[in-house]
């Protein structure tokens, strides 16, 4: 075993899963999960503080939830990176039991937990160690160094931002790499294809579509596309309304002020919803789940069908497939050109997402790859061909999602890197004053794909200082843009005259 071994995590929005290269047959990298307590390969992605101010993570936390839901806390990397400011956090507020507010400079994301107040970093880099630790205690070696994967419809300051959390507990993300892309990386590293695939990946939180041109060590990643707010939670979601209206139609009670009988909903939902992936109808029933004003105790109970789950979820499902479709277009492929669709993530396992998807490509999705651990062991194959005794030369030809660029006068966008633009990447534009004397020229780069700048997230605010004074129009400077491998932006500014200049690393302003 390296000295040094650099494991992959793949950091779920519900389930983790680590994994690492140990050795080689014939040349190709064999992979091993790393188990969890009681041979489990996952973990769940919950964080919680008990009652007695313990933190548990994990199963442990999972365990407990149904009972203290106002300091359990899953889906977090669903706000990772975000602002209070964007809907999604409204959004997320509406489901789930835990207290999710703004800072007091309004702009980060915060998390009451028992008495503490954690940022969503916070929490993804508790989960990263919890992980870090399970791995170090199975290999029996100190593990510092990861290769992390991200959904690849992440923004540049969500990727920034699980960076970060890794070196909140001193590991460090020697790269983050897309969740399509490691998948891809699973099926194909050792095969010597020359193939075009599309990777369907539908997990707890987040979607993601990406189609793959695989040619032996080289995966190029032609187009990609997703939604960080669709995946099984909002499965789950659609089940928990029904169930809620019911209940009130039946007994004039509306459960969803009580956070204890939502979670035991919200648990039940999930179970069923997993239930009818395989059988055709399976009872849903909760004793006890609330009291009339007479002090009488309330169950629920009702039946649920594969049909009726599916009458419920099938916007969902279209969701997904309209992103296929979109990307497909930008691909410049049709579905013909399509030799393999590979399903991953826990949520694909639903038949009328494979159904769906084998009317859409005229063939049916092949099960080539393990949907809840292609990811990770993807990532440990890329992380083995960053170390040093490895044969193994992986070439990532990766793409950005969102389109990234800069705020016009008129508030409209200016794209510099259109989406699907190929990472690594960078890009010079000419900037120039509009006022005489002016010495300062200040920036607003925003990442999206809609026409006005505002509507897209804002990375940061970029201030090139030191212009001389000059005439309105007459001095030039020369901004570089330069997205790395890992899809996060780097900005240069020079005077081309002087030769003067600035560096930075895009950060939102706390303007
Ligand atoms: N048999 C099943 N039928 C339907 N859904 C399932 C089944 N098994 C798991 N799921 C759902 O899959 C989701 C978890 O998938 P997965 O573990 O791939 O997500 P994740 O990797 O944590 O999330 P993400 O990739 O979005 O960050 C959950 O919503 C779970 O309910
Ligand atoms: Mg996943």
């Amino acid at each position: 075993m390296n000295r040094e071994p650099i494991i992959g995590i793949d950091l779920g929005t519900t389930n983790s899963c680590a994994a690492i290269v140990d050795g080689d047959v014939n040349g190709v990298p064999q992979v091993k999960l790393i188990p969890y307590k009681g041979g489990d390969y996952t973990i769940p992605s919950i964080y919680a503080v008990d009652d007695k101010g313990n933190e548990l993570i994990g199963y442990e936390a999972k365990r407990q939830w149904q009972l203290n839901p106002r300091n359990t806390i899953y889906g977090a990397k669903r706000l990772v990176g975000r602002t209070m400011s964007s809907d999604i956090v409204e959004q997320m507020r509406k489901t789930v039991q835990y207290q999710v507010r703004p800072s007091e400079d309004n702009k980060e994301v915060v998390i009451d937990v028992a008495k503490k107040s954690l940022s969503l970093q916070d929490v993804s880099a508790r989960i990263l160690n919890k992980i870090r630790d399970v791995a170090s205690n199975h290999l029996k070696v100190a593990v510092n160094k990861a290769v992390v994967t991200v959904p690849a419809y992440f923004s540049d300051r969500q990727r920034q931002s699980v960076k970060d959390a890794g070196k909140l507990v001193g590991l460090e993300v020697v790269r983050i790499i897309n969740e399509p892309t490691s998948a891809a990386l699973a099926y194909g590293v050792g095969r010597h294809l020359k193939k075009t695939v599309v990777i369907y990946d539908l997990g707890g939180g987040t979607f993601d579509v990406s189609i793959i041109e695989i040619r032996d060590q080289v995966f190029e990643v032609k187009a990609t596309g997703g939604d960080i707010f669709l995946g099984g939670i909002d499965f789950d979601n659609a089940m928990i309304v029904h169930i809620l209206k019911e209940f009130k139609a039946k007994t004039g009670i509306d459960l969803s002020t009580d956070p204890v009988a939502m979670q035991r909903i919200k648990d039940l939902a999930e179970r069923t919803k997993m239930d009818l992936s395989t059988r055709e109808e399976a009872p849903f029933n909760i004793p006890f789940i609330t009291m009339t004003a007479q002090g009488q105790p309330l169950n629920i109970e009702m039946k649920f069908t594969r049909k009726l789950l599916e009458q419920l979820t099938v916007d969902l499902v279209d969701r997904t497939l309209k992103i296929v479709a979109k990307v497909l277009v930008d691909s410049g492929l049709s579905t013909q050109a399509i030799e393999e669709v590979m399903l991953v993530g826990g949520q694909t396992r639903m038949p009328i997402v494979q159904e769906r998807l084998t009317k859409f490509f005229g063939k049916a999705p092949s099960k080539s790859v393990h949907p809840d651990e292609a990811v990770a062991i993807g990532a440990a194959l890329y992380a083995h061909s960053l170390s040093d005794d490895t044969n193994l030369k992986l070439q990532l030809l990766d793409v950005i999602p969102m389109a990234i660029g800069l705020e016009k006068a008129d508030g409209g966008f200016h794209q510099v890197f259109p989406r699907n633009s190929s990472i690594p990447n960078a890009k010079q534009i000419r900037g120039t004053t509009s006022q005489a004397n002016q010495t300062e020229l200040i920036m607003r780069i925003y990442q999206g794909d809609h026409d006005a700048a505002k509507e897209n997230e804002q990375l940061g605010e970029f201030t090139f200082s030191g212009i001389r004074p000059a005439p309105a129009g007459q001095e030039q400077i020369e901004i570089t843009f330069d997205v790395n491998v890992e899809g996060i932006l780097t900005m240069m500014a020079k005077d081309p005259a002087s030769g003067k200049q600035l560096k930075t690393t895009v950060r939102v302003t706390q303007s």
